[in-house]
């Protein structure tokens, strides 16, 4: 990737669980379009992983596994930056800076850290709570213009800009000021089991959430087991979300708009909706189990992938880094 005068990109994911359909159509699918108009930086941000408690172990393994799946994807490491967030010190050096630079009644309004502290009341750290400054960072030392996400990040994407805003009219214009890029559908799949609630790599019931390593037969078993209703109508509309997100799911993967989907299936039951649903999901993921299980058999080339990304991505943070530095006063 030359850095030409592309506009930035970056957005990236938490190494926790595993990929999820929801990760795929809100963003990774949108990142992997993105990836020749701009500069593209994806980031698996094992940082913000912290705000859960890690088994060391695991944790490493998790996080491997996460860079082959982007690959796995799809993501082209020529074309874009791949690389571990704790990689780049840049990113915990800014978010110390923009965190003084942030209020606590901002931060005590993210939905998100509401959520997470109301379900896991055991472990309400400070990190969680300083999750959307760490995100700022990670955004802001790239210069990025866009951040494609899913519908979810929409509040911190707001703060950023905000925290951006501010800093530029303390210290002049140092950061771009980002926008979110959020798909028109797939912005926010829901789980299969309760299709008023997000599809969730942590969700308890693993029946609701479509990874993208399940196998096949999992795969079919979960999309068949769909929660709907009982009007038997393949419709889009928001009396009938477990039909209306497989398909938001059968759509995204097909390009064939909704209409369309509707028209097909009229006059037929669900049964024949949902297999054939199943068959379109499991088409798709096909090729990237099997990309997946030839990376992970092929540790090296992973590790060229992080270190050629680290030193890319570094490069360019600490140019921002180095303004940042002298427009605070800091001595050099
Ligand atoms: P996370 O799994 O929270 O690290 O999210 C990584 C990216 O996937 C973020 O851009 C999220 O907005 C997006 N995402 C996560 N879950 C969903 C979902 N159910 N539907 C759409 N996008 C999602
Ligand atoms: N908070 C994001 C999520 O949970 C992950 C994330 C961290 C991110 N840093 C980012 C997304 C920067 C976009 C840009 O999904």
């Amino acid at each position: 990737m030359s850095m030409d005068n592309k506009k930035m990109i970056f957005s990236g994911a938490q190494p926790t669980g595993s990929l999820t359909m929801g990760n795929y159509i809100g963003a990774i699918k949108n990142w992997k379009a993105l990836e020749d108009e701009y500069n593209c930086i994806y980031s698996i941000v094992d940082l913000h992983s912290l705000t859960a408690r890690q088994d060391p172990k695991k944790f490493k393994e998790m996080c491997i596994s996460f860079l082959a799946q982007y690959l796995a994807c799809g993501l082209d490491a020529k074309k874009n930056i791949i690389f571990f967030q704790s990689h780049v010190r840049q990113h915990t050096e800014l978010a110390w800076i923009l965190s003084c630079h942030t209020y606590l009644g901002e931060l005590n309004r993210m939905t998100q850290f509401k959520e997470k502290s109301e379900k896991h009341r055991e472990n309400i750290n400070a990190g969680l709570f300083t999750y959307p400054v760490l995100q700022a960072a990670d955004i802001l030392l790239y210069q990025t213009s866009k951040v494609p996400v899913g519908e979810d990040q929409k509040q911190h994407l707001e703060l950023s800009r905000d925290i951006a805003i501010r800093f530029n009219n303390t210290y002049g214009e140092i950061f771009v000021v980002p926008e979110h890029h959020i798909p028109k559908i797939g912005a926010k799949i829901m789980s299969l089991q309760e299709p008023n609630k997000k599809m969730s790599k942590s969700d308890e019931n693993m029946n609701g959430t479509i990874f993208l390593m399940d196998t096949e037969q999992v795969t079919l078993k979960k999309i068949k087991r769909a929660v709907t209703d009982d009007r038997g109508k393949v419709a889009y509309n928001d009396e009938q979300l477990g039909i209306k997100n497989l398909m938001t799911i059968y759509s995204t993967l097909t390009k064939e708009c909704v209409e369309k989907i509707e028209e097909k299936y009229a006059g037929k039951g669900y049964g024949a909706f949902k297999k054939d649903v199943a068959e379109i999901v499991i088409e798709h993921l096909r090729p990237f189990r099997a990309k997946y299980a030839e990376l992970m058999n092929n540790r090296e080339c992973l590790v060229d992938v992080y270190k050629e990304g680290a030193e890319r991505a570094e490069e360019i943070a600490e140019k921002t880094m180095k303004k940042v530095r002298d427009n605070i006063g800091f001595i050099k």
